[in-house]
C-alpha cells in the first residue's frame, strides 16, 4: 500500500465508491421492480377483494392483527389464515361470525363487527387473495 494516502486518493475512494452504490442502488430497485408483479398475485385482484380490503380498513382489522408481518400484535397473523383454517373462505366467514367468544382463559376475544354477508365473502376473499401471495413463505409457520 502506498505510504502517501493524498487528498486525490481519499476524493477518488468517495467519488468512486458513490458511484458505484448509487448504480448497485439503481439495479436493485429496477431488478425489484421486475420482481413485484410476478410475485403479488394481481391476476386475483378481483373486485370482491377490493371490497374486502375496503372492509379491512374501514373496520380497522390491522388495528390488532397483522398482515404479512404488518399490523399489529394483539390478534394472530392472518397473512396465512387461509391455509391455517383449511383453505376455507367459510371457515374464516364462521369464524368472524361466531365472535365474540369470551372467557377461554389466557385467550384474547375479537369482537363482532355485524358485516352483511356480501361484506364477509368480501374480507374472506381479501384473506385468501393475501394468502396466495408470493412472500417466501412468510409467515415461516402456519400458526403465524
Ligand atoms: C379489537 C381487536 C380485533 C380487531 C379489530 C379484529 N380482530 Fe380478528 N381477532 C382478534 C383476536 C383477539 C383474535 C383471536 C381470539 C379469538 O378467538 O377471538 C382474532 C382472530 C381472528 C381470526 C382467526 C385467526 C386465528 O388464527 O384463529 C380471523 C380470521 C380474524 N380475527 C379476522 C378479523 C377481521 C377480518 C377483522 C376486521 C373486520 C378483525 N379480525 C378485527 C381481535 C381483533
Amino acid at each position: 500500500m502506498s505510504e502517501v494516502f493524498t487528498k486525490s486518493i481519499a476524493r477518488n475512494i468517495y467519488y468512486g465508491g458513490s458511484v458505484f452504490f448509487f448504480l448497485l442502488f439503481l439495479a436493485l430497485t429496477f431488478d425489484t421492480l421486475g420482481a413485484i408483479p410476478k410475485r403479488d398475485n394481481h391476476e386475483a385482484l378481483t373486485e370482491q377483494v377490493v371490497l374486502g380490503k375496503k372492509v379491512w380498513e374501514n373496520n380497522d382489522c390491522i388495528g390488532c392483527h397483522s398482515l404479512l408481518g404488518e399490523g399489529a400484535y394483539f390478534a394472530p397473523e392472518l397473512g396465512n389464515v387461509y391455509q391455517r383454517f383449511g383453505n376455507s373462505t367459510d371457515a374464516i366467514i364462521g369464524f368472524i361470525k361466531s365472535r365474540p367468544v369470551e372467557g377461554i382463559p389466557g385467550r384474547r376475544s375479537m369482537p363482532q363487527f355485524d358485516l352483511s354477508d356480501e361484506e364477509l365473502e368480501a374480507v374472506a376473499a381479501f384473506l385468501k387473495y393475501a394468502s396466495e401471495i408470493n412472500t417466501e413463505n412468510w409467515p415461516p409457520n402456519i400458526q403465524g
